[in-house]
């Protein structure tokens, strides 16, 4: 079956981000001249699915504004998650949405950039699905110190970049964490996810975790986890944000020459 749908859970609350979310949604920060969001659009439309289900907060009415029906690249609904219970109630909000079929998410603000010419990010995870019919997750490697920031799977490998899932953990301490292989924010699901999260209680900060119901798909359906070949930027973070804005801005056909050369003379001067 092909996936035809994604979700962007965009309802967080940007806390790293903090005063500039107080009225602006992290989502909408502009890379260059174009939002975060864009992206993962791009992103979505390259991979040739139909629709985008955009998961909402409250305070997010500038992104509903930024799709006004003009937009014409992809059909674009919006759902609307009223508190932020976490990313796996963020899932869930969007299950009447999706309906009883594979879908993609994609976190709004984690950046996948793929070479030119390449399958997208999300592509490539609904191309794992396609051959499989198996619920499909990025992964990437981390050091040992990170692995408390992000969902970890415990792993039997598979092939090259390709592993099966057997659990997964949310933000481990280094000591409890199975691999090095994080959850970078590009998965592709088969529709039981919704039942379990739905019975999935609350966890780690009073939030459902997504990676709980990950954990019951891959005890019960099956899972797999793939290496993307993309260069991932987590946006919603400060650093990440400023690494995203550099490289799409050296690779930006106006100011990329200026850019490289402001870099090179700051570099210099700092020597
Ligand atoms: P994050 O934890 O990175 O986003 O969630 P956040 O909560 O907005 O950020 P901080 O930590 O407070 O700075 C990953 C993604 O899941 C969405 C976020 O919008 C983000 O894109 N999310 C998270 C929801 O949609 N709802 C939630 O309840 C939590």
């Amino acid at each position: 079956m092909k996936i035809r749908k994604a979700v962007i859970p965009a309802a967080g609350l940007g806390t790293r981000f903090m005063p500039a979310t107080k009225t602006i949604p992290k989502e909408l920060f502009p890379l260059v001249d174009r939002p975060i969001l864009l992206y993962n659009i791009d992103e979505i439309v390259a991979a040739g699915f139909d629709e985008v289900i955009l998961v909402i907060g409250p305070t997010k009415q500038a992104i509903e504004k930024f799709f006004d029906p003009s937009f014409k690249d992809i059909k674009v609904t919006f759902v609307r998650q009223e508190k932020a219970l976490g990313l796996g109630h963020a899932v869930l909000t969007a299950a009447e949405a999706v309906g009883n079929e594979p879908f993609a998410v994609l976190l709004g603000d984690e950046l996948m950039l793929s070479k030119p010419g390449q399958p997208s990010g999300i592509a490539q995870l609904a191309n794992v699905f396609a051959e499989t019919g198996l619920s499909a997750v990025a992964v990437m490697e981390v050091p040992e110190r990170d692995v408390i920031k992000y969902g970890i799977v415990d792993v039997e490998e598979k092939g090259p970049n390709l592993w099966k899932v057997l659990t997964v953990v949310e933000k481990p301490a280094v000591a409890d964490a199975p691999s090095r292989l994080a959850l970078p924010g590009r998965y592709v699901f088969t529709p039981e996810i919704f039942e379990y999260l739905r019975h999935t209680p609350p966890g780690k900060n009073g939030e459902i975790q997504l990676t709980d119901g990950m954990t019951q798909v891959a005890k019960k359906q099956g899972m797999l986890a793939l290496k993307l070949d993309a260069i991932r930027f987590d946006a919603g973070d400060k650093l990440g944000y400023l690494q995203a804005g550099i490289e799409i801005g050296l690779n930006h056909p106006e100011i990329g020459p200026a850019l490289k050369k402001y870099l090179h003379e700051r570099f210099g001067r700092d020597k």
